[in-house]
């Protein structure tokens, strides 16, 4: 099981967490066998030799039992699911860092939405498996070892039958964590639809208001809350089952048990203590036993979700530095387009493009919407490659570069005017990370970004809104603007940057 065993790599780095659960947990299943083997001289002392002595201190006795048993749970618990957390929480840092570095590509193939919630939700259900699992696997296992030590120091033969219901529990939770597994797949999937439509609907509001969409979005959400639901109702009905089943099936155990020690009570060849010792055993052993089979039906859940996690941390570029990449000299600007194509599916959306922009020169590209010219820009930075031709800057391909010295020699101004949530004087600084505030009001100047600027409640350190909404559209492109301007850089592209409406994208 590859999942599985990268899962125990998450979870390695906080050994010392597990080890401690494991032995508070050892402890705790240790005290249900030592409580259901005391049970036998308990019952001899108080009922036969009726030693009032040990009686009087017996409430004590149970209460300290029952008071390290609480301390050692909560140590436990609390370790054991810290480390969950903590092996969870690598995997969503790693999963960000992966996706943050992947091509332009993935992110148009995987939406916003789908993303978050495999990063939210499907991390989530992987966490509690994990933290089930690893708890499972320690407290119950060891509690069911200990508990069937007693028995089978009681009473082998009774001990055997008793145990011949087992293998009738695994069957049924296998069939079980199969159909559970799937279920939680969809149902993650389906997860995923739905964080979509609220993805776009809350980012979008605007045009959902303007366009009087509410019930529309009403009836698309409700539809697909619905599907989720369904899954999920799939994963209830299967998971419900899993403790009924195997109760029914204990208690074939348990009825066996009591006939056949019953009979060898009745014949003597069993004291009255030792049977209520077994049967104080035997109650306990089916907790942990249908703990662990609860647990396997999580696994499979966990597993489920794992496995959308570890497809997008596995995800990788097709964009990549070639092995002998080049370095650009600091002031190259020449950029040459010979003979490219390009197409993103089928359709070629540039054909035969050759253009030069020599050093100095500003190139202004003119179209129709849809004509290509955002397209032939992006090609540039090496956002896609090229189907055919090659795109030069200076005398290298763009292939043949690397994307760091690529990326140091663009400053790109998109048609999406992207403005983080932050300060203004931080929203244009992410141009120059560490530049001084002297070039921060230059760059902005530059722009004709610093008197509307300087006009807001608290200048340049006001905080604008995740998508800049107190902000005009011109206001957002200038900041833009500005960020490009700061970065000082050979290579400046406008995507319709300058005037919103027009189409126009330049190079310079
Ligand atoms: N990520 C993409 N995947 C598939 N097709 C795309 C993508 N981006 C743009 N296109 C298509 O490429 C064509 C050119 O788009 P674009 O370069 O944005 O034009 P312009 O910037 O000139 O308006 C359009 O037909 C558009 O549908
Ligand atoms: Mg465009």
């Amino acid at each position: 099981m590859p999942v599985f065993k990268r899962l125990i790599l998450y979870i390695k780095p906080y050994w010392w967490r597990i080890a401690l659960a494991a032995l508070a947990s050892a402890a705790y299943g240790g005290f249900d066998a030592a409580f259901a083997y005391m049970v036998e001289p308990l019952l001899k002392k108080i009922f036969m030799t009726k030693d009032m002595y040990i009686f009087s201190f017996l409430p004590l006795v149970i209460i300290l039992i029952f008071a390290l048993r609480a301390v050692c749970r909560y140590l436990n618990d609390y370790f054991m699911n810290t480390a969950a957390q903590l092996a969870v929480q690598d995997v969503r840092n790693k999963i960000f860092k992966n996706n943050i570095f992947l091509d332009l590509k993935f992110f148009y193939r995987n939406q916003t939405g789908s993303l978050m919630s495999r990063i939210v939700t499907d991390v989530a259900a992987m966490q509690n498996g994990v933290g089930e699992i690893v708890s499972g696997i320690f407290r119950d296992a060891i509690g069911l070892i200990s508990l069937l030590c007693v028995i089978f120091y009681r009473d082998w033969q009774l001990a055997t039958i008793s145990l011949l219901i087992i293998p009738l529990t695994i069957y049924p939770a296998t069939i079980l964590g199969k159909k559970i597994k799937r279920a939680a797949r969809k149902g993650q999937e389906e997860a995923g639809y739905f964080a979509n439509i609220l993805q776009e609907t809350l980012s979008g509001i605007k045009v959902v208001k303007a366009f009087s969409l509410e019930n529309t979005k009403i009836e698309q959400f409700a539809q697909a809350n619905l599907k989720y639901y369904s899954f999920n109702q799939k994963m209830i009905k299967y998971s419900s089952l899993s403790s009924p089943i195997s109760e029914v099936i204990t208690s074939l155990g348990i009825a066996a048990v009591i006939y056949f020690g019953g009979m060898k009570v009745i014949a003597n060849k069993m004291s009255a203590p030792e049977f209520f010792s077994f049967i104080t055993a035997m109650a306990l052993v089916y907790s942990p036993l249908k703990k662990l089979i609860g647990a396997y039906s999580n696994a499979q859940r966990c597993i489920g979700a794992s496995e959308r996690v570890f497809e997008i941390i596995d995800a990788v570029s097709e964009i990549t530095d070639s092995p002998d990449c080049h370095a650009l000299a600091s002031d190259e600007n020449r950029v040459e387009f010979d003979h490219v194509y390009f197409k993103y599916q089928d359709d070629y959306i540039l054909e035969d493009v050759c253009l030069v922009a020599e050093k100095g020169q500003m190139i202004a590209l003119v179209g129709p919407s849809g004509g290509g010219k955002s397209t032939l820009v992006s090609l540039i930075a090496r956002f896609f490659d090229t189907t055919e031709g090659q795109v030069k800057i200076g005398p290298y391909n763009v292939r043949d570069i690397s994307k760091d010295s690529i990326m140091s020699h663009i400053a790109l101004v998109d048609q999406e005017t992207t403005l983080f949530h932050d300060t203004v004087t931080n929203n244009i600084r992410y141009g120059k990370p560490g530049s001084t505030d002297e070039e921060v009001i230059k760059a902005a100047q530059a722009a004709y970004a610093h008197d509307f600027i300087m006009e807001m409640p608290e200048g340049y350190e006001t905080s604008i809104g995740d998508r800049g909404v107190r902000l005009s559209g011109g206001q957002r492109q200038r900041l833009c603007i500005a960020r490009a301007i700061l970065k000082n850089v050979p290579i400046l592209i406008l995507d319709e940057a300058t005037n919103s409406g027009s189409s126009e994208g330049s190079a310079e």
